[in-house]
């Protein structure tokens, strides 16, 4: 049974408990946990003494008219899937105590965090980066586990860790998948049945490009047709799909061997986003 810790003073007195070569790994979550979750779970309890999952819906990271009241919260539900797991700690502060009223400090990462994904999320990024930041240092962990999925967040936090030169190893974990190709993510349970279905076409795109990389083609132009004409035809409506370096983010001219193509693909209201290295 993991401890439940939602008071940041016994969270950061918990920390201080601990043997000086005991290695915390991190799990930052906003709960609605799934197999995504699970997986860096599973990877952080193998390669360390201690392992702390937070859960907590960060305000700052959402739109005005985005998702954060509806955002699925079952935190009960969560620290049952947890007990199974051997996580040490479940952090699970409240928004009064991370975001106090006379709160003013925010992480921005420029450039990075205004393309893609920022683009159409204003703020987004800089919430994120604010709140992992405040986690690891009330947490103080060695090492912080990211999913693929969310491709464009690892770059920035990475950034962000080597820019601020905190000592933390990040460990990026697979995108894990629906048997039918769907990138685990919670907004999954929005989607209908019909959209559910049509939504397994944002990996089928990815997989198209990369089948035409492996068979040579380097045109972005002409790979991008193809994608649009995978989503279109499952009635998805693009929000963007870019060619970028996996190491900078930055946009590319050409596919190439480090080429990672991220895309974000509407079905009615849910907006959902996957990745693939080519
Ligand atoms: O990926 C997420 O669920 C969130 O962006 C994170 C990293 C937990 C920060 O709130």
């Amino acid at each position: 049974m993991p401890k439940i810790i939602t008071q940041i003073a016994d969270m950061q007195q918990y920390k201080k408990s601990l043997k000086s070569n005991d290695q915390m790994g991190f799990i930052p979550t906003m709960g609605a946990l799934h197999a995504g979750h699970l997986s860096l779970i599973k990877e952080s309890v193998a390669e360390n003494e201690q392992t702390v999952v937070s859960i907590f819906v960060n305000p700052i990271q959402f739109g005005v008219n985005e998702d954060f009241t509806k955002y699925p919260r079952n935190i009960e539900k969560d620290i049952e899937i947890l007990k199974g797991l051997k996580v040490d700690v479940v952090f699970a502060p409240q928004n009064e105590d991370i975001y106090p009223e006379n709160f003013l400090s925010f992480v921005n990462v420029n450039k990075i965090s205004n393309m893609y994904c920022g683009k159409v999320r204003k703020g987004h990024f800089k919430g994120v980066a604010t709140i992992v930041l405040k986690m690891l240092n009330i947490a103080q962990a060695d090492k912080l586990y990211l999913g693929e999925k969310d491709y464009q967040q690892i770059i920035i936090i990475e950034k962000m860790l080597a820019d601020l030169n905190l000592n933390i190893k990040v460990v990026r974990c697979p995108i894990i998948r629906e048997a039918d190709g769907l990138a685990m993510s919670s907004r999954n349970m929005y989607l209908n049945k019909t959209e559910r279905k049509n939504a397994t076409c944002l990996y089928k795109s990815l997989l198209v490009a990369k089948d035409s990389y492996s068979k040579g083609v380097q045109s972005i132009s002409r790979v991008k047709t193809q994608m649009v004409d995978v989503i279109t035809k499952s009635n998805g409506i693009i929000e963007y799909i870019a060619f970028t370096d996996k190491d900078t983010l930055l946009k590319e001219k050409h596919l190439t061997e480090n080429t990672r193509i991220l895309l974000a693909v509407k079905f009615g209201n849910t907006r959902l986003i996957d990745n693939i290295l080519v």
